[in-house]
């Protein structure tokens, strides 16, 4: 959610953070600010909104005396405190002289506010984080050590945290330390950085380190030591950056997010190339294999969030189909609140794109304490959630830069598909010859998709005709439900046009009061046994005279202009339909967002990876 960066080294210290900070803007935040330490003093710099507000505040001061040796920077997505000035970070201890930067969030910081509070330091800000700031600082004047005292303060936090810190009397120095956030060390020649996400260092460092929890990095300019908090030097791994920096360019592409839809067709076919080497050839787990003990498995539970949620109820149509094994999909942040099932019995399937979103790692680890088996979906092989799996999946979409997911979303529901087929083939629960005509159905995908994205000229009028209206209903049925429901998802997120997806069926229940001229219907219109209940449904959205138009396969047979508005794509199986449609209503929500001027890959209160719970 919130980005932050650290550097230490002969480079221009307040540019390298702004180009790391840059290159983490994706993730979504409302204020930045940076920290700069020129071995005297140590000047903060803060603004609320955009980088550029930050960038415009520091060439409008003094042009200062000496450069800067080290130095820390942060994006903040505003969760204790209002997006204001004082409550961006870095924040700086009552004497000025230690200063830091967190992502994640103090749970226990009210208590340790009062305490601090009745002791003496003064509060600037609402923010939890600044609680940090005053304990490290109460911890440093009794033992005149950055590192001691970044040791003794933290054990007093709770809740989730990576914090960069700087002390104006140790100005050779950095100390990173993490606990249930993301927070990686970059290894350059005579300097290194801080980093909580790959794309801020990107271009800049070839090795890395990654932190796990709880432990703490001494980075210097020479020299990185990372200790445990009970202060053991720990032999870390040292490893190679696995992207390049055209990853986070938009290659020509007007935004991230046309160019990630763009990248659909590839992504999918090295995905299918790499399990299903032939349709009549067994699915290939992949180099790892698969860890997984199937005989133990009598359930499945998809926990996930926003658009893996989706991905997640798609999988449960298709697997209850394949598999016979009952499948329940639920929202991370509804999963950790109950009590629920999970057993030594179950399968927990966590999907993430992100792999450090609060709500799904915590049902994740919940789950494995029940002693359930857990299977990871994640973009990022990196991340958090990967720790409690006993396998893992990786998408490998690329960095997904725009906060809309798009890419990764269609790689998930591949993802899911040929796990299913492979699970199937294990348990024997399809013939050899439905199996084979499924995979053949994936390897076609990416020609397809090629073919709906070399003509978006049907989307781009649809998008024209619906830019200007405030609301749309998104309707769907069996497998396509949650086309139409990521669909609504996609157009809300970025356009604010509100939006909501339902299934067909529940229409005339409640929400067909909504229609009328000025609610427009998408129908997801996918082949196979519920296309002539959907016809149905659209007949009973045209008599409220509601504007219905209609994703559908080519060869669909429709009266003639019985939908206001079409968007056809190639021919497929019903179970494969959705990947295909499911791109046309991300070209629409696209079009129409940035026909409304919308800043696409930045929607408004959005991050892209939500950390906290
Ligand atoms: O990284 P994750 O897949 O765990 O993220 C889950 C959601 O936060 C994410 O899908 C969100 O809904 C996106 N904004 C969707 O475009």
């Amino acid at each position: 959610m919130c980005g932050l960066v650290g550097y230490i080294g002969n480079n221009a210290v307040e540019q390298t953070l702004l180009d790391g900070l840059k290159n983490l803007e994706y993730r979504g935040y409302d204020s930045a600010g940076i920290a700069l330490n020129d071995n005297q003093n140590i000047d903060v710099f803060k603004a609320k909104g955009k980088l550029n507000n930050l960038t415009e505040v520091l060439s409008n001061r003094p042009k200062p005396a000496k450069n800067s040796m080290l130095g820390i920077g942060h994006i903040r997505w505003a969760t204790h405190g209002k997006a204001t000035t004082e409550n961006a970070h870095p924040h700086l201890s009552n004497d000025g002289k230690l200063v830091l930067v967190h992502n994640g969030i103090i749970e226990n910081y009210q208590q340790l506010r009062h305490e601090l509070e009745a002791a003496g330091f003064v509060f600037h800000s609402q923010t939890d984080t600044e609680t940090a700031v005053h304990a490290i600082d109460r911890e440093y004047k009794k033992s005149q050590s950055l590192e001691q005292a970044v040791t003794a303060g933290i054990k007093l936090l709770e809740g989730a945290f990576a914090f960069c810190i700087m002390h104006k009397d140790e100005p050779d120095k950095i100390i990173a330390v993490r606990k249930n956030a993301p927070l990686i060390i970059g290894l350059g020649e005579n300097e290194n950085y801080i980093a909580s996400d790959i794309p801020a260092i990107i271009g800049k460092v070839k090795n890395i380190i990654h932190l796990n929890d709880c432990e703490l990095a001494i980075v210097e300019k020479n020299k990185v030591t990372v200790k445990s908090l009970d202060g053991q030097i720990l032999n870390k791994e040292i490893e190679a950056i696995g992207f390049n920096p055209e990853v986070i360019s938009k290659n020509g592409y007007k935004h991230f997010m046309l160019k990630e839809i763009n990248e659909q067709p590839v992504i999918i076919r090295r995905m299918a190339q790499a399990h299903l080497p032939e349709s009549g050839l067994p699915v290939c787990w992949g180099s790892k294999g698969c860890m997984l003990d199937l005989n133990r498995i009598k359930n499945i539970s998809i926990i996930a969030c926003g658009t893996s949620l989706h991905a997640a109820m798609y999988a449960k149509t298709l697997w209850e189909d394949w598999l016979q094994i009952p499948v329940h999909v639920e929202a991370a942040s509804e999963y950790i609140y109950r009590a629920n099932i999970t057993n030594a019995n179950s399968l927990v399937i966590g999907i993430s794109q992100s792999g450090e979103t609060a709500d799904t790692i915590t049902a994740v680890k919940q789950a494995k304490e029940k002693g359930a088996q857990i299977l990871i979906l994640t973009n990022r092989e990196d991340s958090s959630i990967v720790r409690y799996a006993d396998c893992t999946v990786p998408l490998n979409a690329g960095i997904e830069v725009s906060v809309a997911a798009t890419k990764s979303y269609t790689a998930q529901l591949a993802a899911l598909y040929w796990v299913g087929l492979y699970f199937a083939e294990q348990n024997k629960s399809l013939s050899a010859s439905l199996l084979a005509s499924l995979k053949q159905d994936l390897l076609e995908l990416p020609a397809k998709m090629e073919e709906i994205l070399s003509n978006q000229q049907a989307v781009q009028s649809l998008a024209d005709k619906l830019k200007n209206f405030k609301d749309m209903v998104y309707i769907g049925r069996g497998i396509n439900l949650t086309c139409a429901m990521e669909g609504a998802l996609k157009l809300k997120e970025i356009s604010y046009i509100n939006a909501n997806g339902y299934a067909a069926g529940e229409l005339k229940h409640g929400p067909i009061a909504l229609l009328d001229e000025q609610m427009p219907v998408m129908a997801v219109l996918g082949p196979g046994v519920t296309f002539a209940k959907m016809i149905s449904n659209c007949e009973e959205a045209k008599a409220r005279n509601a504007f219905v138009a209609a994703v559908l396969s080519e060869k669909a047979a429709v009266k003639e202009s019985f939908f206001d508005a079409e968007l056809r794509v190639p021919e497929t199986n019903e179970t494969t339909f959705p990947l295909l449609a499911n791109i046309q209503l991300q070209l629409l929500a696209y079009y129409v967002a940035d026909a409304l001027g919308r800043e696409v890959d930045q929607p408004r209160n959005l991050a892209k990876s939500v950390t906290v719970e």
